[in-house]
């Protein structure tokens, strides 16, 4: 359930604001959020985690915008970051630097510093040489750096395969036939602390049982470094709960956390999750304005005023997003529509065959699009990056400006 809905009028609402009167205000192409649909997804997961220990690890990567990052960090929220520029955020925005996990393939040794520094609750280790690194890393700066190994229990996810990470072929993690004796290298080393398992196998799934597979692995390894010796304080997860852009029925997070806690009945483990999409995803639309339609011999094309660089994900993942008239009950008659942008790329496409009573002006928004949208947006073609607006009942707050075109080109220079 999200917060974008009909008034009377046949009108699209952000909470209790017209969208209508926000792209008058702020322009189009615009990122539009609502905090109670932000704030309700992250409760919903923490309540589903319930009387278990646990951390709820939003992952930064799917929105990382500092306004919402610091109404996660108000409801206690930890965080789950790829990178320094991440941690930075996050830090900027009020998180709790205790309650963060970073993940990701190729720290580089001043990210793994600065972690360090700020006493991050875990790294999740990818690999062999990324252990190494760590711990001469933190023997240097006299710390102990807090582990998990993220493990890779080759898993097919049965998503999409570039969001696909738990497969043997996939760069991420450590197979998990490996990890008991990475686990052993850990446990003997002078800077390093053995905290807990991690894995995450993807993205977007829709099923629980890829995760309970992987939770079976993940316990069984678990039992298997006990035996040496080994313990582990905490399970985490990852991310990959599934929404709905379309007709996916995803399992609620009440659903997930019921099926783990059942798995972890007489152990003592602290649960973590780190949700990027489930939270953000449907907490946020992209409104765009028609500029043109143009008629064709065998499609007919809306011209819109966002393209691929503000929203990738169509284009990168052929993904299916819903696109819906704001107005939805304007005269101008329904007909089939590939809805394209302005970039100069076949590939640049929002939706393609979508029936819409759309004309020159028309207001359009993308739904689902709080996951992935802003984060994944370039300027490419010379496209300032659109603005960001927090919708908080009949409030609304500019959270990003507009991009000038003079930061496009800061930093660069001419020859003498
Ligand atoms: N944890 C790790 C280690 C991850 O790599 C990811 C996402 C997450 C958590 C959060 O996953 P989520 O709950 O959002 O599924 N750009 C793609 C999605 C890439 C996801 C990458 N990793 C898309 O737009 O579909």
């Amino acid at each position: 359930m999200d917060h974008f809905n009909y008034d009377a009028d046949g009108q699209l609402q952000a909470e209790q604001l017209p969208l209508q009167q926000l792209a008058e205000q702020y322009g189009t192409p615009l990122y539009v959020y609502s905090r109670a649909t932000l704030e309700r997804h992250w409760h919903a997961f923490d309540q589903a985690a319930g009387d278990i220990p646990h951390l709820i690890c939003y992952a930064v990567k799917a929105n990382s915008n500092l306004a919402l990052l610091n109404l996660l960090a108000r409801l206690g929220s930890g965080f789950d970051i790829v990178s320094g520029g991440e941690l930075s955020r996050v830090l900027a925005a009020g998180g709790d630097p205790a309650k963060v996990v970073f993940s990701g393939v190729a720290k580089s040794e001043a990210e793994m510093r600065l972690a360090l520094e700020k006493e991050i609750l875990c790294f999740n280790l990818e690999s062999e040489a990324e252990l190494e690194r760590l711990n001469r890393v933190a023997g240097g700066m006299g710390k102990v750096a807090r582990v998990s190994v993220r493990v890779n229990p080759d898993i097919d996810a049965g998503t999409h395969p570039y969001i696909s990470t738990g497969l043997k072929q996939n760069k991420f993690g450590i197979p998990i036939e490996q990890a008991p004796a990475i686990y052993r290298k850990a446990a003997a080393m002078a800077h390093i602390e053995i905290k807990g398992v991690d894995c995450h196998i993807g993205s977007q799934l829709t099923e629980l049982n890829p995760f309970m597979e992987a939770a079976d692995k993940l316990l069984r390894l678990i039992d298997e470094l006990a035996a040496e010796g080994i313990h582990i304080h905490h399970l985490d997860v990852g991310g990959g709960l599934g929404v709905n852009y379309g007709a996916e029925q995803p399992p609620h997070p009440t659903e997930y956390a019921e099926a783990l806690k059942q798995k972890l009945v007489g152990r003592k483990l602290t649960l973590l999750f780190e949700p990027g999409r489930a939270i953000v995803a449907n907490a946020g639309v992209l409104l765009t304005r028609v500029e043109f339609l143009k008629p064709g011999e065998t499609r007919n094309f809306a011209l819109i005023d966002a393209g691929m660089n503000d929203l990738l994900r169509p284009s990168l993942y052929g993904a299916w997003m819903n696109i819906i008239e704001v107005d939805s009950r304007t005269d101008h008659e329904k007909a089939l529509y590939d809805v394209v942008g302005p970039v100069c790329e076949t590939g640049d496409f929002l939706g393609k065959e979508r029936t819409l009573a759309i004309g020159e002006g028309s207001l359009l928004a993308v739904r689902s699009a709080g996951a992935y949208g802003f984060t994944m947006a370039s300027n490419y073609n010379t496209r300032p990056r659109a603005a960001e607006v927090l919708v908080d009942g009949d409030k609304a707050f500019l959270i990003r400006e507009r991009e000038q075109l003079a930061d496009l080109w800061r930093g660069e220079h001419l020859l003498p």
